[in-house]
């Protein structure tokens, strides 16, 4: 449920990360492109969701790492919020 991530936070769901930054709902991979690191146990911020290892931030509209150390882009889904559900399509 969209309710289940507050404003600015972020929660893991399986493989996937949803976070909640400036009142849109967004939804990427959960594991971060550099190391093994969840970043569900990482920050949201106005741009984007840091990495709690080696504190990349990931712009979560596009997936793309915004400083190093990480390259590669998380893969991003397009999410629909219907009746406080999120819906992923795969
Ligand atoms: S594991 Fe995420 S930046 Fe290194």
């Amino acid at each position: 449920m969209v309710d289940d991530v507050p404003e600015g936070g972020v929660a893991g769901f399986g493989d996937l990360l949803v976070s909640r930054i400036g009142g849109e709902v967004r939804v990427t991979a959960r594991k971060c492109t550099h190391a093994d690191a969840d970043l569900s146990c990482g920050f949201a911020g106005p741009d984007g969701v840091r990495c709690p290892l080696h504190l990349s931030v990931f712009d979560t509209r596009d997936g793309r790492p915004l400083n190093p150390p990480a390259t590669e882009p998380l893969r991003t889904y397009n999410v629909k919020i219907d009746g406080g559900g999120v819906y992923v399509e795969q």
